[in-house]
């Protein structure tokens, strides 16, 4: 396709080191429906004929139908992609063929393909992030007034309800979804009719071609459409803060998996055995999923660590920008797929995690606040007495306020006449939080039906 100044051929390394056809030819599809919209424009100028555009867009007719069924051939002589289809159609529509490439180059060619494809694939992740949405939200229906302890520093914090830690992962994936949408509004312009770097002589319309591929726009500077990948990157940013999520997510599930918590258990479907030890039941989805997403971390540093130094317009290194788009979309694919397998079918032991739920005198801050509230105090003292409560019941061997007496806090409260003893249990805690995004059932119910409009619009 270049060869007109060249006497001999590659080096086989050479050929090696720079061919992406291996690949690059995920990227058929998108290349193919560029140069459909291509042929069509050029035609519609006047660039090229009639005649010629009806051979091309029936040579790539059959193009598509010979990869669909046949695959991509991958010969490392035709480089990439670009060159694999041009050949191909060159072979079956001749003169015609050779007049694709007109006003064109691949440096804008690449850039328009992985945009689309791009585009196609926020498309799926978004759907693959709203079906585990939608298992988190049976699940916390299911579990909107279970309780269980929460926690800071991994200690035994106050009560929480399930359905509102699952309703916070909700939360998680929602900003996701959103920073997907940015990416994807943000990449709509299309890279064609840069040509190699500087636009063409060509009295092309790249309003035409950008109508046909659905782009909002041309992109406004040659330069810039042929030689940025900020939007491979944000794409990758966007993978990799929801990687991140899942690994958070992931992390919690192994936890409370462990026997000493054993809040929960995976079913056979989502747990494996041990070779050795007949007892085992391993999380190992889950644990897989918190490793993938340090793969993904790690596709996301490679592009930018690509892209730092490059000079305007097109250098080869950016070639390597596909690898880890593609890595990473997969990696993501099976993540939230993997996810939403375990999360809908997780059993959780209600009764253990509301026994550990009273551990740790997790309702201790209720008790400041009733202090506050029946007897006055200023909340800083009410800790201060709650405090001293506490260590009391600490040195009796006490693990919660059940045996704290009306007595024992009046003495705490050096003296303070207190007849009788508010709620303290699990439940009274949790029905209380009922603040706007609190954990009170109340106000978990809310927000799970609010979120259920909101992911059915
Ligand atoms: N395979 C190349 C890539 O992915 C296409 C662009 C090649 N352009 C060039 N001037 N060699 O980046």
């Amino acid at each position: 396709m270049w060869g007109g100044r060249f006497d001999g051929g590659p080096a086989a390394v050479m050929q090696e080191i720079n061919a992406s056809i291996p690949f690059d030819k995920r990227l058929w599809r998108q290349d193919i429906a560029g140069s459909r919209a291509h042929a069509n424009m050029l035609a519609s100028c006047g660039i090229i004929s009639e005649e010629d555009k009806t051979a091309i867009q029936s040579g790539l007719d059959q193009i598509e139908s010979e990869f669909e069924k046949g695959g991509i051939p991958e010969d490392l002589a035709l480089e990439d992609i670009h060159m694999t289809v041009e050949k191909r159609l060159v072979e079956i529509a001749g003169e015609a063929a050779r007049r694709l490439h007109t006003a064109r180059s691949r440096n804008d060619q690449v850039a328009t393909d992985l945009r689309l494809w791009v585009r196609g694939a926020i498309a799926e992740i978004d759907a693959a992030i709203a079906d585990l949405q939608s298992a988190l939200l049976t699940r916390a229906e299911e579990h909107a007034d279970s309780i269980m302890p929460g926690f800071t520093h991994l200690q035994v914090a106050q009560p929480v309800t399930l359905g509102h830690h699952l309703m916070a992962w909700f939360e998680m994936l929602r900003r996701d979804r959103s920073r997907f949408s940015d990416c994807a509004a943000r990449l709509n312009e299309m890279p064609l009719g840069a040509a190699a770097l500087a636009g063409t002589g060509f009295a092309i319309d790249r309003n035409h071609t950008a109508h046909a591929l659905d782009f909002d726009r041309p992109m406004a500077n040659s330069l810039d459409a042929v030689s940025d990948r900020d939007f491979a990157i944000e794409f990758l940013s966007a993978t990799a803060q929801l990687a991140l999520h899942l690994s958070r997510m992931a992390e919690e599930i192994v936890i409370w998996a462990s026997q000493p918590y054993s809040f929960v258990s995976l079913s056979d479907e989502w747990s494996t055995g041990s070779s050795i030890m007949p007892q085992k039941r391993n999380p190992d989805a889950a644990e897989l999923v918190r490793g993938h997403s340090g793969r993904i971390l790690g596709c996301l540093q490679a592009l930018m660590t690509t892209m730092k130094g490059l000079p305007l317009a097109y250098s080869k290194d950016m070639q390597n920008d596909k690898p880890p788009v593609f890595e990473a979309f997969d990696l993501i694919g099976l993540c939230l797929a993997a996810m939403s397998g375990m999360v809908a079918s997780l059993s959780f032991d209600r009764a253990r995690m509301r026994e550990v739920a009273a551990d740790g005198f997790s309702t201790a801050t209720d008790l400041a606040d009733w202090l506050v509230r029946e007897h006055g105090l200023p909340f800083r003292d009410a800790h201060h007495v709650t405090g001293a409560a506490v260590k009391l019941c600490e040195e009796r061997g006490d693990r919660d306020l059940s045996g704290l007496t009306a007595e024992d806090l009046s003495s705490a409260a050096s003296g303070l006449a207190i007849a009788e003893m508010p709620d303290l249990s699990v439940e009274g805690s949790v029905n209380g939080r009922s603040s706007a995004g609190g954990t009170a059932p109340l106000r978990v119910k809310e927000a799970i039906a609010a979120a259920r409009k909101d992911l059915s619009s």
